[in-house]
């Protein structure tokens, strides 16, 4: 198990440039499954633990992975069907996306329940919903599932709650669907956009990106291309949240699209100072700090990932606020490591408030990654050591987070 140590109280001051969006590159790195005999050019991928975990599987199936600078090239001459192996599928929930990239290149699937974060109940009906809509048999015995289909049809798929991992697989099995598939209630989170546009760069005909209503008109033969994965707002907020907490000024550099706005307004009601250039956002935080109300929704909402980080920014304004939480239930168990250094906090069903705080340093698990991202902060914001373990979980979905935030100006160890 790998820790980080943190001396906090340092502040944060200076440039930093954000990577490639988690949560757009493992579905498109899936969605490569989808293209037979060619080659894909990846630009901004994440170097982090998920997307090597994604190029195993991917590798598993004869697909070839080469890094060539800063590219990715992805080769699907030699795709074949094998079981991807159980102990990579159980790491990762995006290998969920493993069923619609399947089902659409090879007509069948069979998958170990996926795992990744654990935040309750991870359910799939929706995702096996979908898959039915367009004509495959789904069967489900006690850990596994097979999904298969001789012929995929077009239809019209109503989502009655919004997934992203649904509207996911929709879109992959849609693509290899005869005729248009019409996705209703899909999400609109710019990953699940960046998706979409990878898939059209590929020759697949995608309307309505962006917004609730996705049309797929498919069977269309797919074929590589060059592609850069856009940025990730999520990272993005974090760097944020480390200026604010640090009382520093940070400009966090990269290309963010309109779902930034949801993320910096609240940072705007906590009296953070934020410019938004061409070229990136910069916080500065020197000010009073005010506590504020925060409701996790789908894109355009303010999104459930940043909801353990922003709880710690709220113990350390003047008065306070809360967290609704209304995509994971279960989404506390970061709670009560930030009550081990000092965070006062108290969770009434659905929602956590934050009364002030004074952060000290602790001994501290990071129970999941954005979990782990939000000990990260509060540690920076505390005297003292801090030592947090289980950080593998954070390299999960940070890249090079410990020397990014040690330019930034802070003291940070990695240990093995
Ligand atoms: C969700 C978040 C995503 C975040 C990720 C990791 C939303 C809409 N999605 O994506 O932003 O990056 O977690 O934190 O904010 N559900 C079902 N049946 C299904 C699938 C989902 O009931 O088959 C429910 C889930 O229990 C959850 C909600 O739908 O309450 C959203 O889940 P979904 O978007 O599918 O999860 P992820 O794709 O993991």
């Amino acid at each position: 198990m790998s820790e980080m140590v943190i001396f906090g109280g340092n502040r944060l001051c200076g440039e930093v440039k954000v990577s490639g969006a988690k949560n757009a590159a493992l579905p498109i790195l899936f969605a490569t499954i989808l293209i037979p005999k060619d080659r894909v050019l990846l630009k901004n991928v994440p170097e982090i633990r998920d997307v090597q975990l994604s190029f195993s599987i991917l590798r598993e199936l004869g697909i070839s992975v080469k890094k060539k600078q800063n590219l990715y090239e992805i080769s699907t001459d030699l795709a074949c069907f094998r079981p991807p192996s159980p102990s990579m599928v159980g790491e990762m929930r995006a290998s969920t996306y493993l069923m619609g990239a399947m089902l659409g290149r090879f007509g069948r699937v069979e998958l170990p329940m996926p795992g990744g974060c654990d935040f309750g109940t991870r359910p799939i009906d929706l995702h096996l919903l979908a898959f039915e809509k367009l004509g495959a048999r789904c069967e489900r015995e006690d850990d596994r599932i097979t999904v298969s289909a001789e012929r995929l049809r077009g239809s019209t798929i109503v989502f009655p709650i919004v997934s992203v991992g649904a509207t996911v697989n929709a879109v992959l099995a849609a693509i290899a669907a005869e005729g248009e598939t019409v996705i209703v209630n899909a999400a609109r989170e710019t990953h699940v956009s960046d998706l979409c546009r990878f898939l059209r760069a590929c020759g697949a005909e995608i309307s309505g990106i962006g917004t609730s209503v996705l049309r797929v008109c498919g069977g269309k033969k797919l074929h590589g291309c060059g592609y850069r994965i856009i940025d990730d707002v999520i990272e993005m907020a974090t760097y944020l949240s480390a200026a604010f907490v640090t009382r520093g000024e940070i400009k966090v550099k990269g290309q963010f699209d309109p779902s930034m706005e949801s993320i910096v307004q609240p940072l705007y009601e906590m009296g953070a100072l934020i410019r938004e250039e061409d070229d990136g956002v910069t916080l500065s935080a020197g000010g009073k700090r005010f506590g504020t109300e925060i409701r996790t929704a789908p894109s355009p909402g303010f999104p459930t990932d940043l909801h353990p980080l922003y709880t710690v920014l709220l113990c350390l304004t003047e008065n306070g606020g809360s967290v609704e939480e209304n995509i994971w239930q279960e989404r506390f168990r970061y709670a009560v490591q930030l009550q081990k250094m000092g965070a006062s906090l108290r969770r009434v069903g659905t929602k956590i408030y934050a009364a002030p705080s004074t952060l000290y340093g602790g001994n501290v698990v990071a129970v999941d990654l954005r979990a782990g991202a939000a000990l990260i902060i509060a540690g920076l914001a505390s005297c003292g050591k801090t030592v947090i373990h289980n950080t593998e979980l954070i390299e999960r979905g940070y890249e090079s987070i410990t020397d990014k935030l040690c330019a930034l100006g802070a003291d940070i160890e990695k240990r093995q």
